[in-house]
């Protein structure tokens, strides 16, 4: 026993506190979902003991030495025993990682063509004989899928899957995996809930080696470093040797940096008098500052850009076109190979008078006007990262353009650091929604990987919710949407619960009773989020920080920023009328949508209060009045917080002390806001009912 904690102090030595009164050692969260705690289950981990005796990795490239630190660490650390890095196997077990061209026994194989099919960042991992000894191998055609390939046979471990015979073959369906971090050079963070920036202002530090490993071990390939509402600051010499200095330490594990770029920086910092994207002079400054950057990153991803939207500069200021403004950017980065993802976060009152009617309206049109290295950015909803949102129309009406998906990891409205919502299921939800876009069987997980519309260019963007705190997160179960995050960018199909069971028994142990105790609060948190805050469809009942629904606010600096533009409550009734003869949203979406939300009686409840405005007495689906199905929706979310609280209790001295109490206390405020929100909105709409 003493000599087993001991081990475990060497292996997560970063993470481990004193043991706790429960007996389990306290955590801090900072190792995530790779604290490679030992094998508890003495038969397993014997037979892992023999099935993993030695690793050999035979590159010397930084990627290659990552691959093999991370093996030997996470072997050591799961196994209990050392598992030393060799030259060639001497005896079976031998995990073999790396590629045809830096390993020579991958080399001889035979497998180069099937791992070409995989490309750069797929990988096979297989049981096989190599000189007449057994071993596992990891095989990829670049390093990155090698180091993809290790960190899916350490997960088969710490999830307790069997490692031999394995016969797997895997390669990710979106090519661009970003997180999209919003840090402000200054070190504050927008919508950030956990502490202060680790890219800014400070120097670079080992956290963010151990970001990019968290990153590589579920298959981000991207990080845009800076926030949208991009600091021009930032294209300026000395922080693009920042940038650079962050971009090695990222390069090993396969991340590339990207940064947000400010429209107005050929005016700001390049001193010239204009930023219309037609005049020569601008054309070259974009040109000779991706220059610069490339000499400085030569695998610079690209530019994000926020144009024309909340107060961005943008090429509308020249009485261009956004394609104009994304294209002169693209062909500045196309010589070297870089991308601009230019984000269709634009609502113009002038366009139309529904907020969510206006990117649809302004970018349609532009289809085919991109070149070809441009990336339109869509978030998932027309609106705004709200609890329930139907996907955004752009999925599906762009078939001449690449979409990148913009999600957000970060809960801004969804409870920030302080509640409990797992994000896995919401995101499902998108993923499979049919769009209709190629008749059925088109839903937004095809219009992104590009098979449905034929594109070869894919990706997808998460808005990060990491921090300095210590488990980068704030609450321990943000850790759970950023591993999700990648998981799914890596495979959309993969069902949440499975996400989560594997996250879970990472993270907090593999227990029976934890792990089914911690996967059903999971399963059903979001669904509660939805109902104690904004239920059958309603959204943007907020306010001020975004964090309690607010539906009385009101903004006299712009209606859509207002909770009565979008809920419409009074005496005859409830919500926002997009039908045909409302705003006309529907008409944004493809047969037979357009024509099922059209209708109450064919539009889910779920979204029932964003398509239309009822009266409180119209009957829903379970019997009851819309008014009545209201209260009943408040009243259950209150319920369902209260019995996620209960159900962590259980947990109490089967998980380390120091992250129980943390995720309790989150947990218990959770349900009290839970019955204050539902209070306080339903007080409000019983008045506005009343109201004559
Ligand atoms: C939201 C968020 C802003 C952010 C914006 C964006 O409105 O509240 O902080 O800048 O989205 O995505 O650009």
């Amino acid at each position: 026993m003493t000599g087993r904690r001991a081990l475990v102090v060497f292996a997560c030595a970063t993470a481990l506190l004193p043991i706790g009164a429960g007996g389990a050692a306290a955590e801090t969260g900072y190792d995530l979902w790779l604290r490679y705690s030992p094998v508890g289950d003495a038969p397993r981990r014997d037979a892992y003991r023999l099935a993993a005796t030695a690793i050999v990795v035979t590159g010397r490239s930084p990627a290659s030495e990552a691959t093999a630190a991370e093996l030997r660490r996470g072997l050591t650390g799961l196994l209990g025993v050392d598992v030393p890095r060799i030259e060639r196997p001497r005896a079976s077990g031998a995990i073999i990682a790396g590629t045809p061209s830096n390993s020579p026994l991958i080399a001889t194989l035979g497998w180069t063509d099937a791992l070409a099919r995989l490309g750069e960042e797929g990988y096979v991992l297989r049981s096989a004989t190599v000189g007449g000894l057994r071993a596992t191998v990891i095989a990829s055609k670049g390093q990155a899928g090698a180091m993809y390939g290790a960190f899916h046979f350490l997960r088969l471990i710490q999830t307790g899957q069997p490692i031999d015979p394995l016969d797997i073959a895997e390669k990710p369906r979106l090519d661009r995996r970003l997180l999209d971090h919003w840090d402000n050079l200054d070190g504050s963070i927008e919508r950030g809930y956990a502490g202060r920036s680790f890219f800014w202002p400070e120097r670079v530090d080992d956290r963010i080696r151990d970001y990019a490993r968290a990153n590589a071990s579920i298959g981000i390939n991207g990080a845009v470093i800076n926030s949208v509402n991009a600091n021009p600051q930032s294209l300026t010499p000395p922080l693009l040797e920042k940038s650079a200095a962050i971009a090695a330490i990222l390069r090993p594990y396969g991340i590339r940096v990207y940064l947000a770029a400010n429209f107005a920086a050929p005016r700001m910092i390049g001193g010239l008098a204009t930023n219309d994207p037609r005049d020569p002079a601008v054309a070259r400054w974009w040109r000779e500052k991706a220059d610069e950057i490339y000499r400085l990153i030569p695998d610079f991803g690209g530019f994000v850009v926020k144009a024309n939207s909340e107060g961005q500069p943008g090429p509308q200021d020249y009485g261009r076109t956004h394609a104009d403004g994304a294209n002169v950017l693209a062909d500045a980065v196309a010589p070297h190979g870089g991308v601009v993802m230019w984000r269709a976060f634009v609502y113009n009152a002038d366009v139309d008078p529904d907020r969510v009617k206006r990117a649809y309206a302004e970018f349609v049109p532009l289809d085919g006007a991109f070149r070809p290295n441009v990336f339109v950015q869509v978030k998932n909803g027309p609106l705004d990262f709200q609890p329930r949102e139907p996907f955004h129309p752009l999925f599906g009406a762009m078939p001449k353009t690449s979409l990148v998906a913009e999600l957000q990891i970060t809960q801004e409205y969804l409870g920030q650091s302080t509640h409990l919502v797992y994000l896995a299921p919401m995101w499902k939800e998108f993923f499979d929604a049919e769009t209709y876009a190629k008749g059925p069987g088109s839903p937004v997980a095809t219009v992104l990987d590009g098979s449905v519309e034929g594109k070869r260019q894919t990706g997808i963007a998460g808005v990060a919710n990491t921090g300095r705190d210590a488990n980068w997160t704030g609450h321990d179960f943000g850790q759970a949407n950023w591993y999700a995050f990648g998981r799914l960018a890596w495979n959309p199909a993969l069902r949440a619960e499975d996400v989560a069971d594997e996250w879970i028994r990472m993270t907090w142990g593999d227990a029976p009773d934890v792990v089914t105790t911690i996967r059903s609060i999971m399963r059903d948190s979001r669904e509660a989020y939805v109902r104690y805050t904004m239920p059958l469809g309603l959204h943007h009942l907020i306010g001020g920080d975004h964090y309690a629904p607010m539906p009385e606010n009101t903004d006299p600096r712009r209606a859509d920023w207002s909770a009565p533009y979008y809920h419409h409550a009074d005496a005859t009734g409830i919500g926002f009328d997009r039908t045909r003869g409302g705003s006309r949203a529907v008409e944004q979406y493809r047969a037979p949508l357009r024509e099922w939300w059209n209708a109450p009686a064919t539009t889910p409840d779920e979204l029932l209060l964003w398509f239309h405005h009822l009266p409180w007495d119209y009957r829903l689906k379970s019997g009851r009045t819309l008014w009545d199905e209201l209260v009943f929706s408040y009243n259950r979310g209150v319920d369902e917080a209260r019995g996620l609280e209960q159900r962590w209790r259980m947990l109490r001295g089967k998980i380390d002390d120091a992250r129980y109490e943390a995720v309790l206390a989150r947990l218990q405020r959770q349900s009290a806001d839970a019955s204050a929100w539902r209070d306080k909105c339903l007080r409000y709409f019983e008045r506005a009912r009343g109201s004559r």
